[in-house]
């Protein structure tokens, strides 16, 4: 990960590519809010084009393509159309939760190469037919975790693997909002219909990676889930909005206790809304080290303040404090992101966040999911991608 990140800090677009290589074609399925994102990026590239759109809202894709002033970007009713009838390097999947697997699955049965939206699903099912379609289709596949671009997460990694924490047991972990449940463009996140999953999906799984990256994604074995929904059903925590607590159909808190492989637990809980203001700090435990990660969202990269481990020198208990990388600013993590992706297209780079780990972090979302509707702890087994 350090790799992929650093080389971009020094030239943004590589030189490896002979100039009379044709551009890429890129198809953008689902021209929401963080499809703004992946244009804004993209259009840094010298060496792609944004030829399709879709989207299933009539008209959106054209308003889309119409504000950055492409004129030339063909717009199609929904990812299948578009799949059907274009020939694309590449698509970024931007769709809400709900359509994630299904475009996916389909862009890489057509051979084309995809950057996904975070979460990567909503079911481990569908995280495991999304593996099976690219393993078929020998396709890039990334999933879109940008804060791994952020040099304060890829030093939380740095220290676990420099062995200062010694044998890792225990990781606590998880983020939130006192009041913060996303609907400033409508009810895409709320909804079950279209979001499936609500601050799991959101954030949560964000918290996961940060943690699970940096111990190198153990599977897990057994998770006791619990989630709950008692301001996103307020219709008093939408002023403007009283209907959306009878469209709210997702989680606005969750709780879990997961064993992880290799004697490891991870005790998680993520809050779109709480009466308080952080859950707490992110905390790993090892038998010659400790590390506190001050209370995070992880989205944007950021952390809360300086890292501080806590270790033994000769018998005296210390406190190292970490200096703060400089952060890297949310549009410039975007960047990393889309670049990295077209690197492994383009030159077969290593896949920054590759679906052999994010399998894992869907697994302990949909165990929770599972776990809290059946009300007891349940074993998690991830299939084999054949
Ligand atoms: N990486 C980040 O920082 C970040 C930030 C925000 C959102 N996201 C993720 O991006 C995704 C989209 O979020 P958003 O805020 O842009 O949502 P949104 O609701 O604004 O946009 C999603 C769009 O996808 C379209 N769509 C759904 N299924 C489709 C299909 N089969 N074919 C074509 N279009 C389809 C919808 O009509 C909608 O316009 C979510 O999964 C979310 O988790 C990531």
């Amino acid at each position: 990960m350090a790799d992929a990140s650093d080389k971009f800090k020094q030239d943004f677009v590589t030189e490896k590519r002979k100039a009379s290589d044709r551009k890429l074609k890129i198809g953008i399925i689902g021209t929401g809010w963080i499809a703004e994102c992946h244009m804004d990026s993209y259009k840094k590239q010298k060496d792609v084009e944004i030829t399709a759109g879709a989207d299933l809202i009539p008209g959106k894709a054209q308003a889309f393509f119409k504000k950055y002033g492409m004129k030339n970007v063909r717009c199609y009713p929904s990812h299948k159309e578009m799949l059907d009838s274009e020939e694309l390097d590449a698509v970024s999947v931007c769709t809400y939760n709900k359509t994630h697997a299904e475009c996916t699955v389909y862009a890489l049965n057509k051979g084309v190469n995809v950057l996904l939206e975070k979460p990567m699903c909503v079911t481990l099912d569908e995280a495991a037919a999304i593996c099976r379609a690219e393993k078929a289709s020998g396709k890039v596949l990334s999933i879109g975790f940008q804060p791994r671009f952020d040099g304060n997460m890829q030093e939380i990694k740095k220290i676990v693997e420099s062995g200062k924490l010694g044998k890792v047991y225990y990781i606590q972990t998880g983020g939130g909002r006192r009041r913060g449940i996303p609907t400033p463009f409508g009810t895409s996140f709320i909804s079950k219909d279209t979001g499936c999953i609500g601050a799991l999906g959101d954030i949560g799984c964000y918290s996961l990676d940060m943690v699970l990256n940096a111990v190198g994604y153990p599977k897990p074995l057994t998770v006791t889930g619990y989630k709950s929904d008692f301001f996103g059903k307020n219709p008093a925590n939408y002023p403007k909005h009283p209907e959306y607590a009878e469209i709210f159909g997702v989680d606005d808190f969750a709780a879990a206790f997961i064993r992880l492989e290799g004697g490891i637990i991870l005790d998680f809980r993520i809050a779109w809304a709480m009466n308080m203001d952080t859950p707490g700090d992110t905390v790993i435990l090892g038998t010659k080290g400790g590390l506190r990660i001050p209370s995070t969202e992880c989205w944007n990269g950021s952390v809360g303040g300086n890292m501080k481990l806590y270790h033994e020198v000769a018998g005296t208990q210390c406190e190292t404090v970490i200096p703060l990388v400089e952060t890297v600013p949310f549009e410039r993590l975007f960047d990393f992101k889309i670049r990295s992706f077209l690197d492994a297209v383009i030159y077969g780079d290593p896949v920054a966040v590759p679906s052999s780990q994010i399998i894992i972090n869907q697994a302990i979302i949909d165990g929770i999911n599972r776990s809290s509707e059946l009300g007891k702890e349940i074993e998690i087994n991830i299939p084999e991608i054949s």
